[in-house]
């Protein structure tokens, strides 16, 4: 952890001067530590949405949103992409630093040991509906794995956490096509030790015994790319979540299961698969994007673009840059997808253009091109966001274990409180 302190803030309040100490990160980002703030003062700060909060220092990522910057653990985006595979940077991201040779065949032969579900797990599969949520059965199933599974119960143990995480890795990917086949009805495919962590997703998800499902190279990678984009955004909704739970000391999996809930809204994870039903509705309705734009911008009309916006990133994010390069390689040979990929380009086109988008900082988010390659790959649509869940699931234990591993406090926000002063109490026979 790299913190300088030195400069001070100074606040003026009831004509008292406080000094404030400033932190600074390693890449320069300034914050003003108001923690003894209460106490010497009674006030607190206001801050909805926590859009000026730092909830914690954390050593993990660092995104600089006007830029368009993002790396883990000092990596750029980019090159992970481009050169590592999801496993090596769920080591990253867990271990702070790329693993050797050795230590990266110990890890896999960790996923690959952890990969099957406890068969008594399956029964809880058979419970639910049989168009149950995929997310809504992922979230349950992480849950119960606080039953099925040793927990990290004593915090000094560092194996036990390595482990904990390694079987949440794995098994994820299980729990997720179990889900997946679970709406199709079709029988579950068991993961296979030959092969690495994408191959296995992706047959456990295709693979029957009537479609002998063939592996591609070039969609084993494309899954490794999208897997990498999603596995950390520092403090967003989801990870806010795991933390905020966490610091409790609710055991990990309860604070994974909590974080996937938070995931799966529209404004967060779910909006690649609101991105597919808001394509399919442009062109459902004859391709018109100026009327779906149009909508967004009425402030009577709840409607957003799924797809736009972050709260971090006021410029083009970096992931959206990656993915739409790869929509456009991928979808080159699926000719009944192209329609989709035009509309999505040309809406892009036209939103760039547009004086509400470009003044409010607008740009297409990691959603609007994610759901265009999902597809290409033969995820249905409910099963996008249970992607995003995998892809985000090292982040979420990387922070977890940053948390635990630090002497944390409990989260707990404060409120200005904004309700009735003290009321009398009256009896029932007594009211009018
Ligand atoms: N379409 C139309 N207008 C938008 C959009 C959008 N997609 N996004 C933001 N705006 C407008 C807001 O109406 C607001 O306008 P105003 O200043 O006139 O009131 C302004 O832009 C700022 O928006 P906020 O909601 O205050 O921005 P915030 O940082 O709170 O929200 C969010 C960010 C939730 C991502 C928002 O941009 C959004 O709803 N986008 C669509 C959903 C989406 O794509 N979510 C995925 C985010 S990425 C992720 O979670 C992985």
């Amino acid at each position: 952890m790299t913190i300088t302190k030195g400069k001070k803030a100074k606040l003026t309040l009831d004509g008292q001067e406080l000094d404030l100490d400033v932190v600074v990160g390693s890449e320069g980002e300034h914050g003003i530590d108001i923690s003894k703030l209460r106490a010497k003062t009674g006030y607190i700060t206001l801050d909805e949405g926590y859009g000026n909060t730092g909830s914690c220092t954390s050593d993990i990522t660092f995104i600089n949103g006007e830029e368009g910057i993002l790396r883990y653990r000092g990596y750029r985006i980019e090159d992970l992409c481009e050169q590592s595979s999801f496993t090596e940077a769920c080591y990253l991201l867990l271990h702070d630093r790329l693993p050797s040779s050795e230590q990266m065949k110990t890890f896999s032969r960790l996923l690959n040991q952890h990969s099957l579900l406890h068969e008594d797990m399956r029964h809880l599969f058979s419970a639910f509906p049989h168009d149950a949520h995929p997310m809504n059965i992922l979230g349950t199933m992480v849950n119960a794995m606080s039953s099925f599974y040793p927990n990290v119960d004593s915090l000094s143990m560092r194996e036990s956490i390595d482990l904990t995480a390694a079987r949440l890795i794995s098994k994820i990917r299980t729990i997720a096509c179990y889900a997946h086949k679970k709406n199709t009805g079709d029988p579950i495919v068991y993961p296979q030790k030959d092969y690495n962590y994408c191959e296995n997703f992706l047959n456990m998800m295709f693979w029957s015994p009537v479609n002998n499902y063939e592996l591609k190279p070039d969609r084993v990678r494309a899954l490794n790319t999208l897997l990498i984009l999603h596995a950390d955004h520092e403090q967003n909704c989801s990870t806010s979540t795991v933390r905020l739970v966490g610091s409790s000391q609710a055991n990990l999996y309860a604070s994974i299961s909590a974080g996937i809930s938070a995931l799966w809204g529209p404004l967060h994870g779910g909006a690649n698969q609101a991105v597919l039903d808001m394509l399919n509705a442009i062109q459902t309705e004859g391709g018109d994007i100026q009327r779906f734009i149009d909508r967004a911008k009425d402030k009577t009309d709840n409607f957003r673009l799924s797809g736009f916006g972050h709260r971090v990133y006021k410029n083009y994010d970096p992931r959206a840059t990656i993915l739409k390069k790869m929509c456009m390689n991928i979808l080159e040979e699926e000719a009944a997808q192209q329609p989709l990929l035009d509309i999505a380009l040309r809406l892009e086109a036209a939103v760039l253009k547009d004086e509400y988008f470009v003044s409010r900082k607008l740009y297409p988010n990691v959603d609007f091109y994610s759901g265009l390659v999902y597809m290409a790959l033969g995820f249905p649509t409910n099963m996008f966001t249970v992607l995003f869940t995998i892809g985000r699931l090292p982040g979420w234990i990387a922070h977890w274990k940053e948390m635990v591993q630090a002497p944390a406090k409990i989260g707990r926000p404060r409120q200005i409180y904004t309700g009735k002063q003290e009321q009398q109490y009256i009896k029932i026979e007594d009211r009018g």
